[in-house]
C-alpha cells in the first residue's frame, strides 16, 4: 500500500539548529498514528512540513507516493483538499466575527458551492456530524464553549471531504470532560468517514485511545516507534519510559501537568 503522507528523511533547520533531524515517517489511509514528544522536540514543525507550510533542508514530502516537497501551489490543490489540520486552540483557530454557519461555509464556498440551500444542508449536515444542532447556526465563537468551539473546528476541517486529519494536541485547551467527549467524537468521525489520522499529543495515554501506532520523537529525532500498546506497555528506549512514567505519576517531570494526569485519571489508564 502507498502511504497518503510521508515523509523521507527529512530535515528542518532554523539558522544552526536542527527541529528535526532526518526523519522518516508514513500515514497510511485510513491509519492513525500518534506523534508523541516533549515540548520543542519538533511534533508540530513536522506537521507543516506534511502540509507544506515549512520548507526542508533536505528530504522529501510525498502523497499518495508522488514527492511534493517542491510543488507549488497550483499543484498542492489535493494536499489542500484531502488533508486538514485541527490546532490545539479553537479559541484562535476561529474568526470571532463570523457565525458558525458563515465560518463552515467557508471552505465550502472554495470548493464552489453557492446554491444557498446546498450551502445549508452542507453546514447543518456538517455540524450535525460533530453533535451540533441547528441552534448554533447563527452564535459567534464568544456565544460557544471551548468544546463547541473545538467541534466548529472540526466540521470545518471535515467540510471538504478529506481522506485524512491532522491533529495537533487538539484537546489539551480543554476541560478534561470536554477532552474525553472530543476524543470520542474524533473516533466516531474516523471510522465513519474512513479518515486517517496524524495526531501529536503530549499524552500517550490519549494517544493509546485514537491511535494503532506512535512515534516517539526527541529533539527532531525519532527514537522509538510501534504499536501503540507495545511502546505504552514495554518502552525500549530510556526517554519513553521517561515519558510515560512522568505520564502516569502525579509527582512527575515537566511533562505531567495536573492537565495530563487529570486525563489519564479520567479516561482510566492506569
Ligand atoms: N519558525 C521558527 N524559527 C525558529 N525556531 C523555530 C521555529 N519554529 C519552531 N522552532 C523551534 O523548533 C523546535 C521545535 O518546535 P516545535 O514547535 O516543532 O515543537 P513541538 O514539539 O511542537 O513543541 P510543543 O509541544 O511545545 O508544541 C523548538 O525548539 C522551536 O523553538
Ligand atoms: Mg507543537
Amino acid at each position: 500500500m502507498i502511504p497518503l503522507l510521508a515523509v523521507e528523511d527529512v530535515t528542518v533547520r532554523f539558522g544552526d539548529f536542527a527541529a528535526v533531524s532526518d526523519v522518516s515517517l508514513a500515514l497510511m489511509p485510513g491509519a492513525a498514528l500518534g506523534l508523541v514528544g516533549e515540548s520543542g522536540s519538533g511534533k508540530s514543525t513536522l506537521l507543516r512540513v506534511l502540509l507544506r507550510l515549512q520548507a526542508v533542508a533536505s528530504g522529501r514530502v510525498l502523497m499518495d507516493g508522488a514527492d511534493i516537497t517542491t510543488a507549488r501551489e497550483g499543484g498542492l490543490r489535493a494536499l489542500r483538499r484531502d488533508v486538514q489540520v485541527v490546532f490545539q486552540n479553537p479559541h484562535s483557530a476561529l474568526n470571532p466575527r463570523l457565525s458558525v454557519h458563515d465560518s463552515v461555509a467557508e471552505p465550502l464556498q472554495i470548493q464552489g458551492v453557492s446554491n444557498r440551500q446546498q450551502m445549508r444542508d452542507r453546514i447543518t449536515g456538517l455540524l450535525d456530524d460533530v453533535g451540533l444542532g441547528e441552534q448554533f447556526l447563527w452564535r459567534f465563537p464568544h456565544e460557544l464553549s471551548g468544546g463547541q468551539k473545538q467541534r466548529v473546528c472540526i466540521a470545518r476541517a471535515l467540510a471538504t471531504r478529506p481522506r485524512a486529519l491532522l491533529l495537533d494536541e487538539p484537546t489539551s485547551a480543554l476541560d478534561v470532560s470536554v477532552q474525553a467527549q472530543i476524543i470520542d467524537l474524533l473516533r466516531r468521525l474516523r471510522q465513519q468517514h474512513n479518515l486517517a489520522f496524524l495526531f501529536i499529543s503530549h499524552n500517550l495515554a490519549v494517544v493509546q485511545l485514537l491511535c494503532e501506532e506512535v512515534a516517539v520523537l526527541r529533539q527532531g529525532v525519532i527514537v522509538e516507534r510501534g504499536a501503540v500498546k507495545q511502546v505504552l506497555h514495554a518502552p525500549q528506549n530510556p526517554y519513553t519510559q521517561a515519558l510515560i512514567a512522568s505520564v502516569l505519576s502525579p509527582g512527575g517531570s515537566r511533562l505531567s501537568g495536573p492537565a495530563v494526569c487529570e486525563g489519564v485519571r479520567a479516561f482510566g489508564i492506569h
